[in-house]
C-alpha cells in the first residue's frame, strides 16, 4: 500500500505520514504538576515538641539491632534528631527537585514546632518556613503544604499525661464525637497558616491519611496514644477529624487570600487518603470476600464520603438513623480535589469482628506469592491498583492529585520500574477519563520512616546517614520519572530503558 494511501485510510497512521505535523497528544500535558512529597517530622530533625518525640523517648533498646523488642517503640530506639536535615539542606535539595524535572513540591510544616507551647507561635520557627517556601518558589516550584502528618504537638496529645493533654484526635472518654477540644485548635492553626504563608501556597493537605492514624492509635496500638482495640474510640476519632479538617477547609478559604500561581484560586484544600486495593486472600471464600469488601467500604471510601456528603454514621453500619446521626451541611462538600496515597494491595481475611456493635474488618495479609515483587518492607508492588483505586476514585467527581506513591528501595534496582509501571496505569486511568492534576513521589530523600526508622529507603535522593553532612546521591528512580516528565508520557524507549515492575 502507498504510503498516500495508508494515510488516507487510517488516521492512526498520521504520525507516519511525512507533512502530517499534528503533533501526538500527550497525556501528561504541560501544567500537570510533578513532585515529591515529605513530611516536616520525618525530614527536618530538631523536633523536640510533639508527642512522637515523647514516643521517641519511651524507646527502651533491645539486644538485637534492626530487631525491635516488645519494649521498643521505634526500630533500634532511632529518632528523628539523625535524619536527612531537610531544614538546613533545603536549598540544595529544591535544586535537586528542579534538576529532576520538577515542577511542583508537597512539604509539611510541622505543628509542633511552630506552636510549642499552646496558644503561642514561634516567629523563628515562622521565619524559617518562610525561608524554605521562598527558596521553593524562587526556584519555580509551586507548593502544596501539609499541616498535620502523623504527629501532633506534645500539649494536644500528651502522652505522659493519663488525660492526654488536650485528649489528640479521640477526645476524651466523655467527649462526643466532632466535639473534641483539639479541633478549635486546628482549626485556628489551620486559619492562621493560611494568612502567614497563603502568598505562596494554594494547595493544602489538611491532614495526611487519617484511615492510617486512627487505627493505629486506637486499634493496633502501635502509634501515640497507643490504644488497643478501642473501636468506638476510632469512630470518635475520626469524626473529630472530618470536623478539624471541615473546619480547616473554611478557615483556609477565608484566610489564604493570596493567589500564588496567578490562576484566580487561592485555597484549594484535601486531605492526603491512603488507599488500598483490598482482595480476598482466598477468592473463593466469601467470608474473606466479604472482608475485602468491609475493607474497601471502611478504610477507602467512609472518609470521603463523610466529607463530601456530610453523612454522620457513627457505628458505620449504612444507615443514619441511630441516636446522633444524620447528615450535616457543616461535613459536605468539604473537598476541593482528592489527594490519594498509593503504595500497593492487602489480602483480607475473615473473620470480620463485631466490636461494640460495629462491624469491624480485622485482619489482612501480604501476599506472599513469590512470583509478585515486594518492596524492602515486604508490601506488594501492585501498580494495576493505581488504575483500579482511580476507577473507583473517580466516581466523586473532584479532580485528583496522587499525593504519595512511591516504594522502599535501599539499592535502587527496583524503583525504575516502579515508577514507569505505577506512571503507566496512571496514564491509562488519565486516558480513561481520571481527572488527575498531579503526581508527587514519596519522597525527596530517604527519610526517618516511623517505627521502621532510618532502614526503608523511599528516596529519589539516597542519603549517606553515616556521612555527618548527609551527602544525597540521585537515584536511577529519579532519572526514570525525569525522562517521563520530558516526554509527558511513556514511551516505549522509556519502558525500555528503565524496565517495568509487577505489571
Ligand atoms: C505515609 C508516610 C510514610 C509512607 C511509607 C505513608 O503512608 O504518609 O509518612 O513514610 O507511607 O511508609
Amino acid at each position: 500500500m502507498s504510503k498516500l494511501v495508508a494515510c488516507l485510510l487510517s488516521a492512526s497512521l498520521l504520525a507516519a505520514c511525512g507533512e502530517d505535523k499534528e503533533p501526538r497528544t500527550k497525556t501528561f500535558k504541560a501544567g500537570f504538576e510533578w513532585g515529591s512529597a515529605t513530611a516536616a517530622y520525618q525530614v527536618e530533625g530538631g523536633n523536640t515538641q510533639a508527642d512522637f518525640y515523647l514516643w521517641e523517648q519511651r524507646c527502651e533498646p533491645g539486644d538485637e539491632v534492626g530487631e525491635r523488642d516488645s519494649s521498643e517503640t521505634f526500630i533500634d530506639c532511632q529518632s528523628n534528631l539523625d535524619g536527612p536535615n531537610f531544614w538546613e539542606k533545603y536549598e540544595s535539595d529544591w535544586d535537586q527537585a528542579v534538576a529532576m524535572g520538577h515542577n511542583s513540591a508537597r512539604l509539611g510544616i510541622e505543628w509542633a514546632k511552630i506552636e510549642p507551647t499552646q496558644g503561642t507561635y514561634d516567629p523563628a520557627v515562622l521565619a524559617h518556613y518562610h525561608a524554605i517556601l521562598d527558596a521553593a518558589r524562587a526556584r519555580g516550584l509551586d507548593l502544596m503544604v501539609t499541616l498535620q502528618h502523623f504527629t501532633l504537638p506534645a500539649w494536644a496529645n500528651d502522652i505522659d499525661d493519663p488525660n492526654l493533654g488536650l485528649g489528640g484526635w479521640g477526645g476524651s472518654d466523655t467527649t462526643p464525637a466532632g466535639q473534641a477540644p483539639i479541633i478549635a485548635e486546628f482549626v485556628r492553626f489551620a486559619g492562621d497558616m493560611g494568612e502567614e504563608f497563603g502568598e505562596d501556597v494554594d494547595l493544602w493537605v489538611t491532614i495526611n491519611e487519617p484511615m492510617v492514624i486512627l487505627p493505629a492509635c486506637y486499634l493496633a496500638g502501635l502509634l501515640p496514644p497507643a490504644r488497643s482495640l478501642e473501636v468506638g474510640r476510632t469512630l470518635r476519632a475520626l469524626y473529630n477529624m472530618a470536623y478539624a479538617h471541615a473546619g480547616a477547609y473554611d478557615a483556609l478559604h477565608a484566610r489564604d487570600l493570596g493567589d500564588a500561581d496567578g490562576d484566580g484560586d487561592t485555597a484549594l484544600v484535601s486531605v492526603a487518603h491512603h488507599w488500598r486495593i483490598f482482595d480476598p486472600f482466598d477468592p473463593s471464600s466469601p467470608l474473606d470476600v466479604e472482608a475485602a469488601a468491609r475493607f474497601d467500604e471502611v478504610f477507602n471510601r467512609f472518609f470521603i464520603d463523610v466529607l463530601t456528603s456530610g453523612k454522620v454514621d457513627l457505628n458505620a453500619d449504612g444507615d443514619l438513623d441511630d441516636p446522633g446521626e444524620g447528615v450535616d451541611v457543616a461535613l459536605a462538600d468539604r473537598l476541593d480535589w482528592l489527594g490519594l496515597n498509593y503504595y500497593g494491595r492487602k489480602l483480607a481475611k475473615a473473620p470480620l469482628v463485631t466490636f461494640d456493635d460495629i462491624l469491624v474488618p480485622f485482619y489482612f495479609v501480604e501476599n506472599e506469592d513469590p512470583e509478585r515483587p515486594h518492596n524492602d518492607m515486604g508490601w506488594e508492588v501492585y501498580p494495576q491498583g493505581m488504575e483500579r483505586m482511580l476507577a473507583e476514585a473517580r466516581g466523586w467527581g473532584l479532580p485528583i492529585r496522587i499525593t504519595e506513591n512511591g516504594m522502599a528501595d535501599a539499592d535502587d534496582a527496583e524503583r525504575p520500574g516502579f515508577i514507569v509501571s505505577h506512571l503507566k496505569a496512571l496514564a491509562h486511568a488519565m486516558r480513561d477519563g481520571a481527572d488527575v492534576r498531579g503526581y508527587y513521589h514519596w519522597t525527596l530523600m530517604d527519610n526517618f520512616e516511623w517505627l521502621d526508622g532510618y532502614g526503608p529507603r523511599f528516596g529519589l535522593l539516597q542519603v549517606d546517614f553515616d556521612d555527618p553532612a548527609r551527602t544525597r546521591t540521585r537515584t536511577r528512580g529519579a532519572d526514570a520519572m525525569q525522562a517521563i516528565i520530558e516526554a509527558g508520557e511513556v514511551t516505549s524507549a522509556i519502558e525500555e530503558s528503565f524496565g517495568t515492575l509487577g505489571e
